[in-house]
């Protein structure tokens, strides 16, 4: 298949670009470089040995696209293209809305008029909000406690809005939960612009000396030592799940978690981190953070039915590739 990548050259896009190329589909790449450099570009061409197709353009741009659009055969769009800092989209919350949002009308309008009928939406597990974990996908949507999250929310009503209009179109929703690690080269990772939102990338750039502390927010949860539980899965088999989601899509709206059903505590990563990696992380505890929930984990079993798709690799491989990759980053 013909495949157009939005935000290829993001954190998750470049990783399933590599994916989707090793599994012998064609691979057109639309990135804005909002958030990325041209020179993961040449890092994936470096891996697989092969070009990519790539256009510098903005997905909100419905005439760019259409152009685009005109100019290949797409049998399928997986959709990454998007702001996702959290609390950015608290004091930006129309520049979220409006790329989030527009980006995926847009491209939806392009995919009705060149008959594109398969879709793949990077969703997230934030649209969960408060529900008690783990989390499944039939469950009813939480309140969400900010623009970024709202954005995932209302871009999920959109596609199910579509399908509804246009029965034709496969569309799948994937609910991803705390994605880290890297490509095992060490060539491909997270590499995040300015102070990173997340804690895996806090860790690394304490780890690397550009940070001098990490901060762990809260101690009093209800979870197995006071920390946030979270679950963490490796970007290549997130990565390999889109493939999956891909490949098995069918008609109608179809939504799955992406995650491995195991939660980690902020103190747990903390703690593989340094005995993977051989490199102590200083930190201290201060307050909870705003919109924080104790624990996020997902069932994860519907994927593996339905797409034949698990997780499996470990948080040791997580904190291994993640290390290697932010180590040797220039
Ligand atoms: P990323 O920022 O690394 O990648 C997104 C890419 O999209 C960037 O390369 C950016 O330049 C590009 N982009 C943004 N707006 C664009 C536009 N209008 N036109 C063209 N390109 C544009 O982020 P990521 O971590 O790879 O996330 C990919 C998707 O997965 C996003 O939609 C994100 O919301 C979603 N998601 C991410 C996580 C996570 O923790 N990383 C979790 C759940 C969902
Ligand atoms: C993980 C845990 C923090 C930083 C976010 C988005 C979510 C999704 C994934 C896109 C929590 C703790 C963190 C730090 C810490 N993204 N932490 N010190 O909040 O689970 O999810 O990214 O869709 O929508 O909300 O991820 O990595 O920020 O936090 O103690 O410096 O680490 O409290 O328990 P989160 P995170």
């Amino acid at each position: 298949m013909q495949i157009l990548v939005t935000g290829g050259l993001g954190f998750i896009g470049s990783h399933t670009a590599l994916l989707l190329k090793e599994a012998g589909h064609d691979v057109v790449i639309v990135d804005n470089l909002s958030n990325s450099k041209l020179d993961v570009l040449q890092r994936i061409k470096k891996i697989s040995n092969v070009d990519y197709k790539f256009y510098k353009a903005d997905v909100t741009d419905e005439a760019k696209m259409k152009e685009i659009f005109a100019r290949n055969k797409f049998d399928g769009i997986i959709h990454f293209a998007g702001l996702k800092a959290v609390s950015e989209s608290i004091s930006k919350p129309l520049e979220y809305y409006y790329n989030n949002v527009v980006s995926t009308l847009c491209l939806i309008k392009c995919a009705l008029e060149y008959n594109v009928e398969r879709f793949v939406f990077s969703s997230s597990a934030t649209v969960y909000g408060e529900n008690d974990s783990p989390l499944k996908e039939d469950m009813k949507l939480g309140l969400t406690t900010n623009p970024y999250g709202e954005t995932k929310v209302i871009n999920e009503k959109i596609l199910r809005d579509v399908s509804v209009a246009y029965p034709h179109m496969a569309i799948s929703l994937l609910r991803y939960f705390n994605p880290i690690g890297a490509h095992p080269s060490g060539l491909l990772g997270e590499a995040p612009n300015g102070l990173p939102n997340n804690l895996m990338p806090f860790i690394t750039q304490v780890a690397s000396n550009k940070i001098k502390s990490l901060k762990v927010f809260g101690n009093d949860y209800e979870t197995v030592d006071g920390t946030g539980v979270r679950d963490y899965i490796h970007v290549m088999d997130l990565a390999k799940g889109h493939i999956k989601a891909l490949e098995n899509i069918k008609i109608g709206v179809n939504v799955y978690n992406l995650g491995t059903g195991k939660g980690t505590s902020v103190l747990e990563l903390i703690n593989a981190f340094e005995k993977i990696n051989n490199i102590k992380i200083p930190y201290e505890i201060v307050e909870r953070r705003k919109g924080d929930v104790a624990a996020c984990f997902a069932d994860a079993t519907k994927a593996y039915k339905e797409l034949g798709w698990k997780a499996e690799l470990t948080i040791e491989d997580m904190v291994r590739d993640a290390w290697n990759f932010e180590k040797d980053y220039k």
